[in-house]
């Protein structure tokens, strides 16, 4: 019973296939070549106008960059206290951004993983209203995570009144989407309502949590604002010679709209698992966005479940009730939640009936 991560599931076919095609023929290097511009084809269908792509390696990478590009080395980016590049990414955002700073907002309101935009205003009118001076760190991007850390989704409307705000208050708007596939399988809104028309000016595309190998793409959406990354990718050593075979898993989990097809399927799964979980008296801490859910459950009972073959995240440091972050994944199927339904009580021929 595979719950730890999405990162834990294996390639998908139709990944693997655009590799092993892309290996049957030789192709141009550094990302000049022909599966490469197809990419950007791809993206440009999905996201309903012309884009700028830079395939790498890892979310961290994406990320990281992109930030850098929108940052001074002596500026600063506005994230959530949860966010991936503030407490997951080991100082790769400072590093990349020659010592950017990341400042978490003071104050999230209501959410515990999702930026508020009345706490977002609020910050921005008292950082533009302080001192901003040659002795202090301006504010020049905000960073969102969809799906958030915690699994929740940010529909269209909350993205636009986010990035209005800090558009308003001068800072570009950087969408880290290691998991964006879950997040339009799940809100069913269209990747440009969820991006650039809602005020996204660069993102980070995740491929990886969705069955590729190894492959992220940072997209900006107005090719203005790509000035320099191409120098900035090689500089940070993801330009790579084989690019190409990046290029191929995006473009392969890209076809026939796989990618969102992979990722309704993590989301039924997570909501399978949820609703059981319910049943059986586990009441999730929150609504199902994607494919991530969270319970609190005694410690006893958590290490229960791991001795019985459940792989899963528990946060003890909520102490004799920890929460245990459960993940599902384009390949988790049927019987490995109803296995963990019936681990915790719960029938899952109920969900079976329903
Ligand atoms: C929200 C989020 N952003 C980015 C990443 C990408 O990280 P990595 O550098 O491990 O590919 C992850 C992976 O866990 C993530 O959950």
């Amino acid at each position: 019973m595979r719950f730890a991560s999405d990162n834990r599931a294996g390639v998908t076919p139709e990944v693997l296939a655009a590799v092993e095609a892309e290996a049957a023929h030789p192709g141009g290097g550094y990302g000049e070549d022909r599966t490469s511009h197809r990419l950007t084809e791809a993206f440009t269908e999905v996201f309903e106008r012309e884009v700028t792509v830079f395939p790498v390696l890892t979310g961290t990478a994406a990320n990281s960059l992109a930030l850098a590009g929108l940052c001074d080395p002596w500026g600063a980016v506005v994230c959530h206290r949860e966010a991936h590049v503030l407490v997951d990414e080991g100082g790769a955002p400072e590093f990349f951004g020659g010592g950017l700073r990341l400042v978490p907002l003071p104050d999230d309101g209501p959410d515990a993983d999702r930026i508020d935009a009345a706490a977002l205003d609020g910050f921005l009118r008292t950082a533009a209203g302080g001192r901003n001076d040659v002795h202090q760190v301006p504010l020049q991007a905000l960073t969102l995570t969809n799906l958030s850390e915690l699994g929740r989704s940010y529909t269209a409307a909350e993205t636009a009144e986010v990035a209005g705000l800090a558009h308003r208050a001068g800072l570009g708007v950087h969408l880290d989407g290691a998991r964006f596939a879950n997040a339009v399988a799940g809100t069913g809104e269209s990747p440009a309502d969820l991006t650039w028309r809602a005020g996204v000016d660069v993102m980070s595309f995740g491929a990886t949590k969705n069955g590729a190998i190894g492959a992220e793409a940072v997209i900006y959406f107005d090719p203005d604002r790509a000035t320099g990354f191409e120098r900035r990718r090689k500089r940070g050593g993801h330009l790579l010679s084989k690019m190409r075979f990046v290029s191929a898993q995006i473009l392969g989990q890209l076809s026939d709209g796989n990618w969102l097809v992979r990722a309704r399927r993590a989301n039924e799964a997570a909501t399978r698992l949820a609703t059981g979980l319910a049943a059986a008296g586990l009441a999730s801490t929150g609504p199902i966005d994607g494919n991530e859910l969270f319970v609190r459950t005694s410690a006893t009972e958590a290490a229960r479940w791991q001795a019985a073959g459940v792989e899963c995240y528990v946060d003890e440091s909520s102490g004799s009730a920890p929460t245990v972050r459960l993940v599902t994944s384009w390949s988790t199927t049927d019987e490995e939640v109803d296995q963990l339904i019936a681990l915790a009580g719960g029938d899952p021929a109920r969900e079976e009936k329903a």
